[in-house]
């Protein structure tokens, strides 16, 4: 496979999100040489390997392009990873551009006509595409026609063109915010879960061979233990304990107590919450008394983003029972408190108080 990059501003690397998990370095080499380059070495996710093989192999065998690709969770999961692996494994070439920045219909038409049959284009953060470029993904997605119109006002004329079989896939962190005419049109969709602890244990001891580190098992454990369930910070965190081993041990051997000792300095709980985790927590016990408290005025407390709050630490602290959402805003659970050593207060009833029970869908952003 070799990449075609038409975005500038999208190395087909990622930028690593600047929470969770410690250190922002970027490092898209150090990233990408860690990167599966085929199903086989890609840890985990097993339903999803199964669906994607099937498929993949039926269009294969079709001589066909796979369908339309989406792929959704949480960052760091592996969803660019999976987007090269299905070009490199349909043996095409991927092009790959970021949502936000495709800012003219001119920009879509110029790739879409630039590719050839059974290419992978791989749209990230598919969900922040303007509307008006949407709308013209549909025809390309549905017929692999697209619609130009040249010239203006009475003399303008719509030509149509005819595109080549294409594969997009498009990866998302928020699934909620994208529009339904566009999620239907991926025939295709898959939903990445956070990584049990005996596979991070596998990415970690992969990691640590290709970056010539010796790694006992139990030091991996430790590592994959306190990654949030989530391979690239798995990976950051290797690094840093890798940094810590040569430093202060002088040894490039990593232990379960060097894997600790590196961990605790850097301020990782047991649990892999980082400071900010802790914070978010910390701040609706103390300051909102347990919750229920509105994302916004959540954002405002913490001064972080609401879209990061919501994208990179909710998911988590969610799935680890820690946060609850509810229609009426976030609450901390039970655990919460326990976990940061605070004593229960709220009243446990008051869960059962209308508009407080848990709602687990996304709810979608008001605009
Ligand atoms: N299943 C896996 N097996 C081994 N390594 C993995 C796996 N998934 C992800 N990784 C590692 O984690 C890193 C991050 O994965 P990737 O960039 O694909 O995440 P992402 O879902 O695209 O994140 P974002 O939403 O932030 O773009 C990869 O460089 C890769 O090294
Ligand atoms: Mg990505």
């Amino acid at each position: 496979m070799s990449e075609r990059i038409v975005d500038p501003n999208s190395d087909g690397e990622d930028f690593e999100e600047s929470g969770a998990g410690g250190d922002s370095s970027h490092s898209a080499h150090a990233e990408s040489s860690l990167r599966p380059a085929f199903l086989e070495e890609y840890v985990g996710q097993k339903k999803v390997k199964d669906n994607l093989t099937l498929f993949m192999e039926a269009a294969k065998q079709r001589g066909d392009a796979l369908d339309h690709v989406l792929l959704a969770g949480p960052p760091g999961l592996g969803k660019t990873t999976l987007a090269h692996i299905i070009a490199h494994e349909m043996g095409s070439q991927i092009h790959t551009v970021t949502g936000p920045n495709v800012e003219k219909k001119g920009d879509l038409a110029a790739i879409l006509t630039n590719l050839q049959p059974r290419d992978v284009l791989f749209i990230d953060e598919v969900h922040r595409l303007q509307k008006t470029i949407e709308e013209v993904l549909y025809g390309a997605m549905e017929d692999f026609k697209l619609d130009l119109i040249i010239g203006q006002g009475p003399a303008a004329k719509t030509l149509r063109l005819d595109l080549p079989k294409f594969t997009l896939v498009g990866a998302t962190t928020r699934t909620g915010l994208l529009s339904s005419p566009l999620r239907d049109r991926f025939g295709v969709q898959m939903r990445l879960d956070f990584y049990p602890i005996d596979e991070l244990e596998q990415i970690v001891k992969r990691s640590a061979k290709l970056l010539d580190i010796e790694m006992e098992s139990s030091g991996a454990n430790e590592i994959a233990r306190r990654s949030r369930g989530t391979p690239r910070i798995a990976n950051r965190l290797l690094k840093r304990v890798r940094d810590f081993a040569q430093v202060r041990h002088n040894t490039l051997k990593i232990t379960r107590d060097i894997a600790r000792a590196a961990l605790a300095l850097f301020e990782v709980d047991d649990r892999g919450l980082d400071n900010m985790d802790r914070k978010f927590l910390a701040t609706i016990i103390q300051k909102f008394d347990g919750g229920p408290v509105g994302i916004d005025t959540l954002s405002s407390a913490l001064g972080e983003e609401r879209d990061t709050l919501e994208e990179v630490y909710e998911p988590f602290l969610i799935q680890e029972g820690l946060l609850q959402r509810t229609s009426r805003g976030r609450m901390a659970t039970r655990t919460a408190f326990e976990h940061l050593g605070i004593p229960f207060t709220r009243e446990s009833s008051s869960l059962s108080l209308p508009g407080m029970e848990p709602i687990i869908y996304e709810p979608k952003r008001e605009d």
